[in-house]
């Protein structure tokens, strides 16, 4: 199932995809995968230039983007806001509408306005909105990185790795997206992308979160989306507040830190910190078979123990993280 109409289109939300999109980027990402894996070159984007603006650190994002470009045949530029003229007020439209006349695709990393871009204040959905405007002065297709909603090409990366595990049985496994402890207040980009690819997807996923005064909870915006997409594509998403409950029978146990309101968590985060913090003991009530996944950077001690984390029978963080690589690089090659 492989369409061709996503050539020029921007990869911003995973809302903006529907089945056949989200299913043709896995297919090409495989694609992509194997013809490299025996040698075989493609350089599908030879003489073109991606553009990445990263208003904040990268280890994953950086490098594979880079390195993917280099495999298609291409070249990747990095910039940050202080090596533009963005430091000195050039508007985000005279930047969007000037770089479309030297890159053929820009990948963008922005997430929190008042910290990265020195704004006066910041709301949830800023970057967002700022990275809608880019993409409307751009001429050419703009690539989410991260920004305050989503994180979309870490959630296509985690779904291709879910698939290459257990087949197209993948939609029929039990995927606990879940919370975990950290003192850091994360963004919810990662559960809210998964669950609204998943809903779209069929897959069956379980959100699982401390229930504590709407600070683990999701944008019930991406929640209300993901039931009513999962309704149409025979998936299933499910809320649980009870790690242990969460974890049982579950074929991939993904916990990360995230936190809607930093004054709340500060003050009752730690009182999670033993039951959410991901161990072997999770992975006795989980199927046999079960994975751990995780986004990296993890927080061990945390988010999830030493022992569980370096274990090759159950942590697939690096086959995830190598993903980063071969669904960016079939994102690239599809809209570029
Ligand atoms: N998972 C992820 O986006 O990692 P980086 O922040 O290192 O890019």
């Amino acid at each position: 199932m492989i369409t061709r109409r996503m050539r020029g289109k921007d990869f911003i939300s995973v809302m903006d995809y529907n089945l056949e999109e989200l299913e043709t980027i896995l297919e090409v990402a495989k694609y992509l995968k194997m013809q490299w894996g025996v040698g075989e070159e493609h350089p599908l984007l030879k003489g073109k230039t991606l553009g990445m603006l990263f208003a904040s650190p990268s280890t994953r994002t950086r490098i594979s983007f880079e390195t993917g470009m280099t495999q298609l045949g291409g070249h990747a530029q990095y910039y940050s806001p202080e090596q533009l003229q963005l430091k000195n007020k050039e508007s985000w439209k005279d930047t969007a509408e000037m770089i479309s006349r030297f890159i053929d695709g820009f990948a963008i990393r922005l997430y929190n306005l008042k910290a990265q871009m020195g704004a006066d204040k910041y709301d949830y959905g800023d970057a967002r909105e700022v990275l809608r405007a880019i993409a409307k002065d751009a001429s050419i297709p703009v690539i989410n990185m991260l920004d305050d909603k989503e994180h979309p090409c870490q959630i296509m990366a985690d779904i291709m790795t879910m698939r290459e595990k257990f087949g197209e049985d993948y939609k029929r496994k039990k995927i606990v997206m879940g919370w975990a402890w950290d003192d850091r207040a994360k963004s919810a980009g990662v559960p809210q992308t998964m669950v609204v690819a998943g809903g779209i997807l069929g897959m069956n996923i379980t959100l699982a979160f401390p229930d504590e005064a709407g600070c683990y909870d999701i944008d019930p915006e991406y929640l209300k989306y993901a039931q009513e997409a999962a309704k149409e594509s025979g998936g299933k998403i499910t809320v649980e507040h009870d790690i242990w409950k969460a974890c049982k029978g579950a074929d991939v146990v993904y916990c990360k830190s995230w936190a809607r309101k930093p004054d709340v968590h500060a003050e009752k985060g730690p009182k999670y910190a033993k039951d959410w913090c991901i161990s072997h003991k999770h992975f006795e009530v989980a199927n046999s078979r079960a994975v751990y996944m995780h986004c990296l950077p993890a927080k061990r001690g945390k988010e999830v123990t030493d022992e569980l984390i370096d274990d090759p029978r159950i942590s697939i963080v690096n086959d995830e993280a190598e993903n980063r690589l071969h669904v960016q690089k079939a994102i690239m090659a599809l809209t570029m």
